[in-house]
């Protein structure tokens, strides 16, 4: 992003806070990842503390995703809970709805632009209408987006293929850029939120994602590794790690329905890093810098003002750390 002319004095007055209809204003808008190594009752506490929102995973009994959703929301936590697109679908959401109050549903499906999440969109529609948030994807085209925008979805999930921990590329041979298919799904004429989703390893990342057009963020990778996340610290040769892993990776796939399809994921360790406010903190503080490059003091200013370039391989090495 080209550095622009600017008259902000202090990060203060930058505003980077979204609305997610039917659901409420966030001071930050990153969206942790529903994914069992993320997300859980502590991640979500912590993110809303810090302006955030959370996803809680949909790896686990329709008892126990009810259970976190009410331990987070008697902290009086915002949260939102991932649902699949058929099985289990509306008897989980039915006990989201009624016996935890949730007020958003996240279709979590790693290709979002298939007739399951149609039918999945029109059955949550019919039964619930439109007060609920709900969420959608993951789409990866225009087509998709709007596609999902018409079938009922609130909010889109766009990147296929670009997670840290993905390898649908690999294993498929499917995928788009996450940052094009952000420019893509931004040029959308519905009103649909975009929710840039999978490769966002920084606060730039995370700058560049809402230039192109994003009004949240969803990260995995950048949270994983923190106090919040479920599972064990392991205390290894190379110091303190906590497991990090695709949902659809063979480790995930085996815990949560004792079966393995096609893997298009991997599990791998990272390193411990202590509290995830610290890390948000970061994030917030990066974010508005970001903005302050570009002259903008508001998310929609900075996507009326940025101006991308073209950069060598020479520029890609000079920018690394
Ligand atoms: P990260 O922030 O780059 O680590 O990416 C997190 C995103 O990767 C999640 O929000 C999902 O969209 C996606 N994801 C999670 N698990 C898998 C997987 O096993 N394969 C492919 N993508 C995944």
């Amino acid at each position: 992003l080209a550095p622009q002319y600017s008259e902000i004095a202090s990060r203060s007055e930058i505003r980077i806070s979204q609305t997610l209809k039917n659901l409420s204003d966030f001071s930050l808008p990153i969206v942790s990842a529903p994914m069992d190594t993320v997300t859980g009752v502590n991640m979500a506490v912590s993110m809303h503390k810090a302006g955030g929102l959370s996803i809680i995973h949909r790896y686990n009994t329709i008892e126990e995703q009810v259970d976190m959703v009410l331990a987070a929301g008697e902290e009086g936590v915002i949260v939102g809970a991932a649902i699949g697109a058929n099985g289990d679908l509306l008897e989980r959401a039915r006990a989201l709805i009624k016996d935890a109050s949730v007020g958003l549903l996240c279709v979590d499906v790693a290709h979002g632009h298939h007739s399951n999440v149609r039918y999945a969109l029109e059955v949550l529609r019919n039964t619930f209408g439109y007060d609920l948030h709900i969420m959608a994807g993951n789409v990866a085209t225009l087509e998709g987006f709007n596609a999902l925008s018409d079938w009922g979805a609130d909010s889109i999930r766009v990147g296929i293929g670009g997670g840290s921990i993905c390898s649908t590329r690999i294993q498929t041979g499917h995928g788009i850029p996450t940052l094009q298919s952000i420019l893509d799904c931004a040029s959308s004429d519905r009103d649909a939120t975009l929710v840039a989703d999978g490769g966002i390893r920084n606060s730039g990342d995370i700058v560049k994602a809402l230039a192109a057009g994003a009004d949240f963020v969803m990260v995995g990778s950048l949270l994983a590794g923190t106090d919040e996340t479920p599972g064990e610290v392991l205390h290894t040769k190379e110091g303190k790690k906590k497991v990090y892993r695709g949902m659809a990776s063979k480790e995930a796939q085996s815990a949560w329905r004792g079966r393995v399809s096609s893997i298009e994921g991997v599990s791998h360790v990272v390193p411990y890093r202590g509290a995830v406010k610290e890390v948000l903190y970061e994030l917030d503080i990066g974010i508005r810098s970001g903005l302050s490059y570009s002259g903008a003091t508001s998310i929609p200013e900075l996507q009326a003002k940025a101006q991308f370039i073209r950069q060598t391989s020479a520029g890609t090495i000079e920018s690394s750390t």
